[in-house]
């Protein structure tokens, strides 16, 4: 992978190609197929396996993560639940995780898809809560006309929590956005003066969304002071922990968030992120699963769910607990690698991570045409800010050099807004990636910025 592009756009006769493609309607040889993916699909990635690719928040998977999914896809089980291994695999998995959390007996939770699956999960819920406490049977009746239901974000809270607002009949704009701190954390004092403000007009609040780890800025909230204002005013507490989760649970100096992790309601954290498993594999915890069983639990009669631990049916459903039926075995892959890297293990690919974006960083601190934007976890954003520039050209400018960026094949960062300015984004989450990378792609983006 080094010694090729990072990224390069699929050429346009390859897309159109694929666009006129007809059906297949006799079948071909297994060799041919495997040839035109050889030829169309291979040297076309999405370039996250690549040492100079810190886009969004995509690692390389895990060798070891790429075989389980070759023998969870040979094995083919549904896990819906039942008493086969499968099942039992992804209890542990999820039993591991909640120890890790430091959620107490009781709890439990499920793989999903992703992030945004995940935090859909915990809002159903939350959702499913308030509105129960409120004497609404959410489930009968939705949210027609009841209470107004209301979530509430950080200016920072990832957009897959507004998606699940507008899914869960809640409405993006029933979710109330609060204002980030200097450091992109949500401004507690905020939140609790939101939060009265809406029961006294006779809102029903759901959830509070927390950030482990933003996706823009790295930005942990003060989880502990969010506790305490959730706990103190019965509101559901969900940590978006799916990029920083890990870091959390694992470093010492992060001992702190973790104690206040171990509070949530229900925790997203994404094996598929910054535990190298390949995508997909989300995960949702709860601290009360009989609260999510209640939730979700929907038991047809062609279904069978006897919660009989040792004969057929195994212990209670995991589509009781979230709304997939048939399920991909994805436990697979995040039991292997927590087995064969173990908690040192982990820690110490993560702090590998950290190391690399400190490196980055402190790259863009000795360069004089940059300027370090913010810094948080693996995330580091900044922008080019050549002396010869105005202030309100450097959007433009800096919009340029990423495409070009991004185009070069030497290295690929995403964008995004810090404080109203756009930035270049990175995100260390590659074990493979080297001090040496991060000094070549800050190389590469002041080569764009003098080209610019
Ligand atoms: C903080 C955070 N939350 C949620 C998500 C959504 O996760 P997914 O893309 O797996 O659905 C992301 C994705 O990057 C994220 O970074």
């Amino acid at each position: 992978m080094p010694e090729r592009d990072v990224f390069a756009p699929v050429p346009g006769d390859i897309v159109r190609g694929f666009e006129r493609g007809a059906p297949p309607l006799t079948g071909a040889p297994v060799d041919g197929v495997l040839d035109d993916f050889a030829a169309r699909v291979e040297p076309w990635p999405f370039g996250n396996g690549h040492p100079r690719f810190y886009g969004w928040v995509n690692p390389p998977p895990h060798p070891l993560g790429v075989f389980a999914e070759l023998l969870a896809a040979a094995m083919n089980p549904s896990v819906a639940g039942g008493n086969h291994a499968a099942v039992h695999v992804e209890r542990q998995v999820v039993r591991w995780f909640a120890e890790l959390a430091g959620l107490p007996a009781g709890s439990g939770g499920l793989l999903v898809s992703g992030g945004s699956a995940a935090t859909l999960t915990g809002f159903a819920a939350a959702r499913h809560r308030a509105a129960h406490r409120s004497g609404i049977d959410v489930r009968r009746d939705g949210v027609q006309g009841g209470p107004r239901f209301v979530l509430y974000q950080g200016g920072e809270g990832h957009g897959s929590a507004l998606k699940a607002a507008e899914l869960l009949g809640i409405g993006s704009a029933n979710t109330r956005i609060i204002p980030a701190d200097t450091q992109h954390r949500m401004r507690v004092d905020l939140l609790r003066d939101a939060i009265d403000a809406d029961v006294r007009a006779g809102c029903v609040p759901v959830a509070v969304l927390g950030s482990a780890g933003t996706v823009n800025t790295g930005a942990v909230d003060d989880l502990e002071a969010i506790a305490d204002v959730c706990a103190e005013r019965g509101v559901w507490l969900h940590v978006d922990a799916a990029y920083g989760g890990p870091a959390v649970l694992l470093l010492d100096d992060l001992a702190a968030v973790r104690k206040a992790l171990a509070r949530a309601d229900s925790i997203t954290l994404d094996p598929h992120k910054w535990l190298y498993a390949p995508v997909d594999a989300g995960l949702v915890l709860f601290r009360d699963a009989t609260g999510a069983r209640e939730a979700f639990s929907l038991v047809p009669p062609y279904l069978r769910t006897d919660d009989d631990q040792d004969g057929v049916g195994g212990p209670a459903w995991f589509s009781e607990y979230g709304f997939e039926q048939t399920r991909p075995f994805r436990a697979l892959k995040v039991w292997m690698l927590l087995k064969h890297l173990g908690v040192a293990g982990y820690r110490s690919l993560i702090e590998h991570d950290l190391a690399v974006a400190d490196a980055l960083a402190a790259a863009v601190d000795a360069a004089p045409d940059l300027e370090l934007l913010a810094r948080g976890l693996s995330v580091v954003c900044f922008r080019g800010r050549p002396r010869s520039r105005q202030e309100e050209d450097l959007d433009v400018l800096n919009r340029r050099v990423l495409t070009a960026l991004q185009h070069s094949g030497r290295a690929f960062l995403s964008g995004t807004v810090v404080n109203g300015a756009f930035a270049l984004r990175a995100c260390v989450v590659n074990p493979r990636s080297t001090i040496e990378d991060a000094e070549a792609v800050i190389a590469a983006v002041r080569a764009q910025l003098t080209a610019a």
